[in-house]
């Protein structure tokens, strides 16, 4: 009753921001992500009869708090959805640099929920795979899939219909991510607890709602195309839409610093010199950047030579959930 899986977290083109269903997460639109091979990681799981209760262990440490009840409250749905009652030893390691502004969380619960599901002995489908790992952590449902995919936010209350699908796998095209990573990273506010009040709050937020099918449609051409241009131009855009959100909500907030506006600054001078590179942001300050390989030194040279830029982590299109 023991199973390890590798999943690789991914970066949202079409973000996910809004909840219409906080407990079992059901998301208010679709959004749309590229699986990146660069973070990842590996989770063993091993049910075992003598156990009293689940551990966690990540990174070789034992954990307890909000991050243990997570993933115990996890491993119930695991148990229910198998019928048996038996505790879990887990070992997670996290090969996303917590600086690099990834949340782990995507990468953590795919690799959670695959490696779970096998050692209890269920061999469910990608569709459910997904559909699970949702309820972990919502942006996670998508790191099922390698490459480009969608999550079907889906209308059905009890969340039957709300899974992630793929778009184009990890091969259909080159594409490449650099993670500007940031020296200074203060304090920001949760994406749930964003979320939660954005849509509760902010004026802007029925315009963001709004605007989701049109960007859907047009960058899922962009990407059977392999249009750079229109995919980057659509995600820069849709990022900024989103984090404008936040600036209507009560009280206002943004996960921007001073150093995230010089990037994305740079960004658009880049572009203008001829170089077609784009960015987005996830709830958090650091950038991420979106362009082609021929590009790759020059976009890393300018990024890490900017004041308050300390790193600068690449990454290429990754693939779905493996059984190790
Ligand atoms: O799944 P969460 O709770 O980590 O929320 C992710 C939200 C964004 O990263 C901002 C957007 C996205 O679609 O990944």
């Amino acid at each position: 009753m023991k199973a390890t899986a590798k999943a690789h977290t991914n970066i949202a083109l079409i973000k996910y921001w809004g909840k219409r269903n906080e407990s079992i997460i059901l998301p208010t639109n679709n959004s749309l992500s590229l699986t990146l091979d660069g973070f990842y990681t590996t989770t063993t799981v091993a049910f075992d009869d003598s156990l009293s209760e689940d551990r966690f262990k990540l990174d070789n440490q034992l954990i307890a708090g909000d991050q243990y009840n997570r993933v115990t409250a996890f491993l119930e749905l695991i148990r229910k959805m198998a019928g048996k009652h038996i505790y879990a030893d887990v070992e997670s390691v996290n090969d996303v640099p917590t600086a690099a502004g990834f949340a782990s969380s995507a990468s953590g619960f795919a690799a959670l929920a695959a490696a779970g599901t096998k050692a209890i002995g269920l061999n469910l489908t990608n569709q459910e795979l997904s559909q699970l790992t949702r309820q972990g952590s919502g942006s996670a449902c998508r790191s099922i899939y390698g490459g480009f995919a969608e999550w079907e936010m889906g209308t059905k209350e009890d969340g039957s219909d709300s899974y992630a699908v793929p778009i184009a796998p990890a091969d259909h095209w080159d594409i490449r991510v650099a993670a500007v990573v940031l020296s200074s990273t203060k304090k920001k506010v949760s994406s749930r607890t964003g979320m939660k009040r954005t849509v509760e709050t902010s004026p802007f937020f029925q315009g963001w709602i709004d605007s989701i099918p049109n960007d859907l449609t047009q960058i899922k051409h962009g990407i059977q195309d392999r249009d750079f241009q229109k995919v980057g131009e659509i995600a820069e855009a849709n990022c900024l839409k989103m984090h404008a959100t936040t600036l209507g909500a009560n009280p206002p907030f943004t996960y921007w610093h001073d150093t995230t506006l010089a990037v994305m600054q740079t960004i658009q001078e880049m572009r203008a010199q001829g170089i077609p590179a784009y960015f987005t942001i996830d709830a958090g300050p650091n950038v991420k950047v979106l362009y082609l390989p021929e590009h790759e030194k020059n976009v890393e040279q300018t990024l890490i030579n900017l004041p308050g830029v300390s790193d600068i982590r690449l990454s290429k299109p990754g693939q779905g959930v493996t059984y190790l």
